[in-house]
């Protein structure tokens, strides 16, 4: 930080802090010098406490005393040789940023070529190697967990991704298209466009009837003509749509939960809910053994052979009914 301090705030750190020091010093010194006259008794100085706790006054300790001169004679030897004083940055020329870099570089050359040798393995073959594992895991651990859970589990607003339920999709591009871009799921506010809130209820029964919840009949019929509005995201069969992250509202895999309210409020407020992008965070060779790592956990899709544009994977591809038949292969195997 030494190089933010203009020439005015150096000097007036660094003198501020050499007068504190000859200061201390001297204040210790006037403190510590003036013994009492020979043969004369210490004097009580006003306060007493706990009945026989008295406060005399004695010079104070020379262990106490070498002790205070001691961390003076440090501080001075630490602002020569340290960075502190001002803008100065010490004998030594060590920097906080400098020992960084330094262990950045170190930490490059150790598992530099380790990574290489990932990056050139594709995912289903590296989601079975050990040691990558045990890598994903912990840049996960690091990266990941604080919003999807140290297990991968997720919790309200933060996907499970152990499952084989994708809002973006499973198989090992869509999710590293995931991690390099990061992900907004974004679904208005429909409350006006259903009606209010008896459409908001109607259309709640309807939802609910997808996944074969409680849910009154009746009400459910008159949304289900309503969820026109919604079929323009969520599909016609409301099983999603991946090019939106909308999810399959027949799975009952919830991202913000199965009771009447929680729908009620995603349905009248809308939701609003980000991925944030990783790539410049960590770079192209640790998300590709986050992607292995995540691919890996259970819910991983065959890879894709020949990438589809991305508008023609929800029509293709609905997330979670396609899943059994064609995902289960693959990734369950260790
Ligand atoms: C700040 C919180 C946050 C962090 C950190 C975060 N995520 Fe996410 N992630 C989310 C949210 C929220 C979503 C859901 C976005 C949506 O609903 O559109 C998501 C979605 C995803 C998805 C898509 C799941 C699907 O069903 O398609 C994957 C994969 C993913 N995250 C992996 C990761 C990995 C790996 C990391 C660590 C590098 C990570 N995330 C870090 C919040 C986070
Ligand atoms: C413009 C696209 C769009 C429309 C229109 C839309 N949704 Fe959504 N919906 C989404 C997206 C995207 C999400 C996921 C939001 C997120 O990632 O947090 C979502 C989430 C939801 C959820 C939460 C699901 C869960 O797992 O918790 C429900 C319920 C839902 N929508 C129901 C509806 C209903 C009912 C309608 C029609 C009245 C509707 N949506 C209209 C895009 C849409």
């Amino acid at each position: 930080m030494t190089e933010h301090l203009t020439a005015l705030w150096h000097w007036y750190v660094t003198i501020a802090t050499i007068v504190s020091l000859i200061a201390c010093a001297i204040f210790l010194k006037m403190q510590t010098t003036r013994r009492l006259p020979k043969g004369e008794k210490a004097e009580l100085h006003g306060n007493v406490w706990d009945e026989d706790l008295a406060e005399l006054n004695n010079p104070l300790p020379n262990w106490w005393r070498w002790l205070f001169y001691i961390t003076l004679i440090f501080s001075a030897l630490y602002l020569l040789f340290f960075p502190g004083l001002g803008a100065f940055g010490g004998k030594l020329g060590w920097s906080s940023t400098g020992q960084y870099q330094a262990e950045v570089k170190q930490a490059e050359a150790e598992f530099g070529p380790l990574f290489a040798k990932f990056e050139k393995t594709d995912v289903p073959t590296l989601a079975k190697d050990a040691q990558a594992t045990a890598m994903g895991q912990r840049l996960f651990l690091n990266y990941c967990a604080q919003c999807h859970g140290s297990d991968a589990a997720g919790g309200k607003g933060f996907p499970n991704l152990k499952d084989k339920d994708w809002l973006y999709g499973g198989d090992p591009a869509a999710i590293l298209a995931t991690l390099n871009n990061g992900r907004a799921g974004v679904m208005p506010a429909m409350i006006d466009a259903v009606g209010g809130e008896e459409g908001v209820k109607e259309v709640v029964s309807y939802v609910r009837s997808l996944s074969g919840l409680k849910h009154d009949a009746a009400l459910a019929a008159k949304g289900q003509a309503k969820f026109a509005i919604c079929a323009a995201c969520h599909g016609q069969d409301g099983k999603g749509m991946r090019a939106l992250g909308a999810p399959n509202l027949t799975d009952n895999i919830w991202l913000y939960g199965s009771p009447e309210e929680t729908i009620a409020e995603s349905i009248r407020h809308g939701r609003n809910n980000n991925m944030p992008a990783q790539l410049e965070r960590l770079g192209p060779a640790k998300l590709h053994l986050l992607t292995a790592y995540v691919w890996g956990l259970g819910g991983g899709e065959p890879p894709i052979a020949t990438e589809p544009a991305a508008p023609t994977v929800p029509a293709e591809a609905p997330p979670a009914a396609a899943a059994p038949a064609t995902a289960s292969a693959a990734p369950t195997k260790k």
